[in-house]
């Protein structure tokens, strides 16, 4: 039986700052951001909205008009936790109006945690074909001021319902996976921003890369070769660049950069617009493959990397279904970026300092900013207050 992705939808803020502006105040070359990193603008959220509002925004498509009914499980995958107990999907559950019946839990493994969740979901659809399970993923990247990783930010969230017979992409049952204990990057739960060992990083990511792609070959027949396109985990778009030209020097592959380079360049395209977002940023490059590919995906395989740091890394695989165009969410997604407001420098330090309240006064959100369908009104009591507008 044929298990995956049945829909995909995301959302990100409706503001951003042009990574020109942050060049420009940090007295920086603009094209390291632009070529160097290949990134142009990073998703900054406003302070009513956070994992759940932007999670919500983005299932809610995938649920309109009674299509929530068969789900049966909530899968949340987050490293931007708002409460230690509490799992964010709750929250979502109640947004979306899904079935008291349907089970909800959040998941954490920095950005890999969606994949567990898809992988999850299979099973679970496996072993009940009749019903539906829905993934959400979402996460607000930020590091500290004046850091390297500053440029790497943003935030978004996808959503995607995973069922038996997809009309999207069909997941592979065969995975490589590599886990080690590294210390790359982290965040503490005393802390707001990710602490992060840049270059490290960088290198432990190329290394699960190697390992889990050898562990995935030992499990399937798929080659290098058999790709179409691939999606890599996008902190920011150069590190796709240089994995994928990584990988296919493993397998002395044959394609010049050229050819490499059209094999994961439409997966870049809004993550380019929305920096990372973390667990959703593979999927997002999904999305962004789907819709704006020029050529019809139907019947290709696509390769998965999805590394979350720490680490644990999986590579994955999966095949385009036909007629997967008609149930796209690209107009919308399209609309979205371009319907975003861009911010000043003075503005983007505002939005990231905003106070998060730590006591237990009530705090009403400031007036609407999120033009989203769903916002935090308040922090009340130590309790989350979210509305449907
Ligand atoms: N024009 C063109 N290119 C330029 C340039 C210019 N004027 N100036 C610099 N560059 C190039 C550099 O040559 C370099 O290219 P190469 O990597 O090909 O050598 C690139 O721009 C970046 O420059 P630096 O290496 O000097 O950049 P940096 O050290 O200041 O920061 C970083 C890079 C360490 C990745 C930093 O952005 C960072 O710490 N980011 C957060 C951590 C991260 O994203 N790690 C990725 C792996 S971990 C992961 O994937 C999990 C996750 O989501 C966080």
């Amino acid at each position: 039986m044929s298990v995956g992705i049945d829909e995909i939808s995301f959302y990100t803020s409706n503001y951003f700052l042009d990574l020109r502006t942050l060049a420009e105040a940090q007295q920086t070359d603009p094209e390291k951001y632009y070529v160097g990193i290949g990134q142009e603008k990073m998703g900054m959220a406003a302070p009513d909205e956070d994992i759940v509002t932007m999670a919500a925004n983005a299932a809610m498509p995938l649920v309109a008009e009674g299509a929530g009914e068969r789900v049966t499980t909530l899968l949340f995958a987050t490293e931007t936790g708002i409460d230690q107990s509490k799992a964010a999907g709750v929250y979502v559950h109640r947004l979306l109006g899904l079935s008291s019946n349907c089970r909800v839990v959040e998941l954490k493994q920095a950005c890999y945690s969606a994949t567990a969740a898809i992988q999850m979901a299979c099973a679970l659809v496996a072993r009940r074909p009749d019903t539906k399970v829905l993934v959400v993923a979402s996460d607000v990247a930020r590091y500290d001021l004046n850091t390297p990783g500053e440029a790497t930010q943003g935030c978004g969230a996808v959503a995607m319902m995973v069922s038996a017979n997809p009309r999207l992409v069909e997941i592979d049952p065969e995975v490589g996976n590599y886990t080690e204990d590294v210390m790359d990057f982290w965040r503490p739960n005393y802390r707001n921003t990710a602490l992060v060992d840049g270059k490290y990083s960088t290198k432990i990511y190329l290394k699960s890369l190697k390992k889990a792609w050898e562990n995935f070959r030992t499990a399937s027949s798929l080659m290098f070769t058999d790709f179409g396109h691939f999606c890599y985990h996008l902190p920011f778009g150069r590190m796709a660049q240089k994995a994928h030209q990584h990988l296919a020097k493993l397998n002395k592959c044959a394609l010049n950069a050229e050819q490499l380079e059209r094999q994961i360049e439409d997966t870049l395209l809004y993550n380019r617009a929305i920096g990372n977002s973390y667990t959703a940023s593979m999927y997002i490059g999904l999305a962004s493959l789907l819709e704006n590919c020029q050529q019809n995906l139907a019947g290709q395989r696509i390769g998965f990397f999805s590394y979350g740091s720490g680490c644990v890394a999986e590579f994955f695989s999966g095949r385009v279904m036909d007629g997967y165009e008609r149930w796209l969410h690209r107009d919308q997604h399209r609309q979205l970026l371009d319907a975003r407001q861009e911010l000043s420098y003075e503005e983007y330090l505002q939005l990231y300092r905003y106070p998060d309240p730590r006591d237990g006064e009530h705090h009403d959100i400031p007036a609407t900013t999120t033009t989203g369908r769903f916002r935090l009104a308040a922090i009340s009591n130590h309790k989350r207050e979210y509305v449907v507008c």
